[in-house]
């Protein structure tokens, strides 16, 4: 069913109180000592013991950990505010773990960044001393956090956009294209004088934004290059055309609809456009990016977020794509907190390869919730503050199957809304390492590739 509502506008910013030292147990650092053998901030002492019912791995049952992704800074005012009152959640972990005890994982990604995971464990980071993992990049998190949407990316290529604004722009889309999961749908344009398809052979449509879909176009971002002048009417023309016809297709999302315009400026608001296709309903959100440190012409860019009920974001620096592309997802989530719409996600099956039982990996799935602030003074703004999930042992979906319903030739199988196969007789772990596409082994190819 769709599950787009109606709308507002509003600030997502809510006030964070300054917490001075207070501490928390990091994943990261818990355990780590100094050269003085003192326990190093953020850290400390926290008892692990292996656990059976985790494979063995060491936990603490009685605590959980937090994480933060190693680019952002562990000590922000917003992700120790919220880590801090986050610190609830122990409780609800550790009661719902006593009740329930086939629980594995539980966890909280949070809208700022931080992952609270229970039971508590050490993570460790790669050899680069890197975690990637950014909770709010994960499936599970998109599908639970936002509506599905169609998403044209137009990216700016004309020559004011040469070296580093182009090399920022091409992280801008990579990071858009992130944020995006099975439910979506999108397409990449780049224009100068001319539109050019990235992927010329899927011009005039747009595609599920699945791993497959988006690595492909993602290899084609490396071939933009920068010249000429850049036509933005045109571009949003061939955008406004291209969701309006997709929608008319009924293979869309049916929601939320929306074009990301990636550029170095623009020279007026093409008002005419905008009042030929998108008012006054206003139905396609613009989310204007501007690439580099100029800020000559934000205002009518500006304007174009505001006029069409988007979200305007300045880049400057490649440290900034990041978290400034994840800006968007508040403007769109605003829709279901607005409606409370506390819809229950469940990803398809994948290999969780920290767990396995006697037969080897295990399959999984990961059933998740978007978590709203429920303040009065907020509460019509739409604030998503993250979402809750867990894991969910696909073995402990079957206990739930009335076997002696299907007959002795009969059995079970389940699909999730994407087309994904979630469990069945002939779904078995296989580990792949390289994952090439090809039709029938689409879900096994799939398990191997999507969980780290
Ligand atoms: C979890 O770690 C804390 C801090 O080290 C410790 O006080 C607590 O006893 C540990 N819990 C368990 C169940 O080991
Ligand atoms: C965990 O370790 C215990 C004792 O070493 C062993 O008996 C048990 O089989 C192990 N469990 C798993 C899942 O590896
Ligand atoms: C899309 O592809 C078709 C066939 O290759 C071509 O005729 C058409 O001009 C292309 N359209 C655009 C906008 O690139
Ligand atoms: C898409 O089409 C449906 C049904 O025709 C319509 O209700 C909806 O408003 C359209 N959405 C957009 C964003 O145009
Ligand atoms: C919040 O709003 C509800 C319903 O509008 C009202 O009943 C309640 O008293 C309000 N609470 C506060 C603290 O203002």
């Amino acid at each position: 069913t769709p599950r787009c509502k109606k709308c507002l506008q509003g600030k997502t910013h809510m006030h964070t109180h300054r917490l001075t030292n207070y501490e928390y147990f990091n994943a990261v650092l818990i355990n780590e000592v100094d050269e003085e053998g003192n326990n190093v901030e953020l850290g400390g002492e926290f008892i692990l013991q292996p656990n059976d019912h985790f494979n063995n791995l060491s936990v603490n049952l009685s605590l959980s950990v937090v994480q933060v992704p190693t680019n952002m800074y562990n000590k922000d005012s917003a992700i120790v505010n919220g880590v801090y009152w986050s610190e609830a959640l122990n409780r609800v972990f550790v009661d719902n773990f006593e009740r329930d005890p086939s629980l594995i994982w539980q966890y909280f990604g949070s809208a700022k960044g931080f992952f609270r995971q229970y039971p508590g464990i050490k993570w460790t980071p790669d050899e680069h001393g890197v975690i990637a993992f950014d909770c709010r990049n994960r499936k599970w998190y998109i599908q639970a956090a936002t509506s599905p949407k169609d998403v044209v990316i137009l990216v700016d290529v004309s020559g004011s956009m040469k070296g580093l604004r182009l090399t920022i722009a091409r992280q801008t889309v990579s990071s858009i294209l992130d944020t995006l999961g099975d439910d979506d749908f999108f397409n990449i344009i780049a224009y100068n004088e001319e539109l050019h398809y990235v992927e010329p052979c899927l011009n005039e449509t747009l595609v599920q934004a699945d791993l497959t879909n988006k690595d492909h176009f993602r290899e084609h971002l490396d071939k933009l290059f920068a010249k000429g002048i850049g036509m933005l009417d045109v571009a949003l023309t061939e955008a406004f055309e291209l969701l309006s016809n997709f929608n008319q297709t009924g293979r869309g999302s049916g929601c939320s609809q929306a074009i990301m315009l990636v550029t170095d400026g623009a020279v007026e608001t093409y008002d005419d456009v905008f009042a030929k296709y998108n008012w006054p309903e206003r139905k396609v959100r613009i989310f204007p990016y501007l690439i580099g440190r100029e800020s000559a012409f934000a205002d009518n860019l500006k304007w174009m977020a505001c006029a069409n009920k988007g979200y305007f974001t300045q880049i400057s620096t490649l440290a900034d794509v990041q978290e400034n592309v994840m800006e968007y997802l508040h403007v769109l989530s605003r829709p279901k907190v607005i409606d409370q719409e506390h819809d229950i996600v469940w990803t398809e099956a994948y290999i969780d390869s920290t767990l396995e039982d006697n037969q080897g990996p295990v399959l999984m799935t990961t059933v998740a919730m978007p978590v709203f602030s429920t303040k009065n003074e907020t509460r019509n703004r739409g604030i998503l503050l993250g979402v809750v999930g867990t894991d969910v042992p696909v073995s402990e979906l079957l206990k739930t199957i009335p076997k002696w319903k299907l007959g002795i030739h009969g059995y079970a199988f389940a699909i999730t809304n994407n087309g994904y196969i979630l469990t069945h007789p002939d779904l078995r772990p296989l580990v792949i390492t390289a994952v090439h596409c090809c039709v029938g082994m689409g879900a096994a190819a799939w398990l191997g590739s999507e969980r780290v």
